[in-house]
């Protein structure tokens, strides 16, 4: 890391500002704590629930500028896909629903615009973290309509946002949950990349299709190809990139440190849906979406790969495309759906289904960046 007499203008105030800003010693202890209670959750009796754990205004700051910023950086990576695909949201009242610090409406709103939103409710148990989501959702766009009140039993949204909850919900709070997907427009839900959590999300997935269609990650709307037996030990995930200035900044290197948590992986799972009425184009493709983290060797590489007929084993010769292969060794690919011919299990003549340079507008036309 460069010495601050080598830094200039706009990086030596950010790196002064940076340090002002460090967390002490206690705060480390406590993200600690809150992270143990996260993977106690995360791989606990799955109808078990978690007690509310926000005890001060502190912990959200912390969550925020931590755990929340690295969940940001996953639905920034899912805001990117959907822009490519152009999947765009319906216009109305969006509702987030365990919204903690707020984080999957503040990229929801910094990707999509506000113009299309009539209303953001902020729906969490704990009255302090509806009250910080509040504010920074306030502050990043004040003009917006934001709501924080209790949810009648039969509310509904045009846009659903759900964000890291999944782990920590009993049997009854699962049921209002799934209750309210049944009734909402449009959804998007990211998890952790993690095993359990991702099969669970799988399920829900297909619970939900009477009344939904998946629009993404799926290439298709058929059932889930993870869930068929055999396939216990498989799960749908997705790696997202970090920005690149965490690898320079002090902040984030301390927060490797401390928590002993690898900077460059993160793992996500997500699914968004649509309801069925609202989906006009068919949606099912013949195209392949590559799953989790491709075993690269020397000349070859095995991936994972799910399409309409189910997920699959398959084997990429480098020789077959220099140009993929080697991206396969990359921490996060982007939007990776491919049309290819299957030989076995060679994957042969592959080609990207979708071009990373679309770009698309607030408006729902896609543009194609020249
Ligand atoms: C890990 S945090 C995730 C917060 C935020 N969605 C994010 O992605 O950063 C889980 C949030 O769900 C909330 N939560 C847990 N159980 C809940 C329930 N039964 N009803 C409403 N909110 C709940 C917690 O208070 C917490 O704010």
């Amino acid at each position: 890391m460069k010495e601050l007499d080598e830094l200039g203008g706009d990086e030596l105030d950010e790196r002064r500002t940076e340090e002002l800003d460090e967390l002490g010693a206690h705060d480390w202890e406590r993200l600690a704590e809150m992270r143990a209670d996260f993977l106690d959750a995360a791989t606990g009796d799955e109808c078990a629930g978690l007690a509310d754990y926000w005890m001060s205004r502190r912990d959200l700051e912390l969550y925020d500028r931590t755990f929340g910023a690295r969940i940001g950086w996953k639905w920034q990576a899912v805001a990117r896909e959907l822009a490519l695909r152009g999947i765009v949201p319906p216009s109305g009242c969006v509702l987030d629903w365990g919204c903690g610090t707020g984080v999957a409406t503040r990229v929801f709103l910094e990707t999509f615009g506000t113009e299309r939103v009539s209303r953001v409710h902020l729906f969490d148990r704990s009255p302090a973290a509806r009250e910080f989501a509040c504010e920074r959702v306030r502050a990043e766009h004040p003009g917006v309509a934001i709501a924080d009140d209790a949810l009648p039993s039969d509310a509904s949204a045009d846009v659903l946002l759900v964000s890291h909850v999944l782990a920590e919900l009993d049997e009854p709070a699962s049921s209002e949950l799934l209750a309210l997907a049944r009734r909402a427009r449009w959804i998007a839900w990211v998890e952790p990349g993690s095993l359990p959590i991702s099969r669970r999300l799988s399920a829900l997935r297909d619970e939900l299709r009477a009344e939904l269609e998946p629009l993404a990650p799926c290439t298709h709307a058929e059932s889930c190809g993870m869930l068929v037996p055999g396939r216990e030990r498989d799960w749908c995930h997705h790696f997202a990139r970090p920005p690149a200035e965490v690898h320079q900044s002090r902040h984030w290197s301390r927060f490797a440190r401390e928590l002993g948590i690898d900077l460059r992986s993160l793992p996500y799972s997500f699914l968004v849906l649509a309801r069925r009425e609202d989906v006009h184009a068919a949606r099912s493709s013949t195209a392949s979406r590559i799953l989790g983290r491709p075993r690269v060797e020397k000349a070859s590489a095995r991936i994972d790969a799910c399409d309409r007929d189910g997920v699959h084993d398959l084997v990429l010769l480098k020789r077959e495309s220099k140009e993929l292969f080697k991206s396969l060794s990359e921490p996060a690919l982007d939007c990776p759906i491919f049309e290819w011919r299957v030989e076995g299990s060679r994957i042969r003549e592959p080609r990207r289904a979708i071009q990373s340079d679309a770009r698309m507008t607030r408006d729902g036309a896609q543009d194609r960046a020249t």
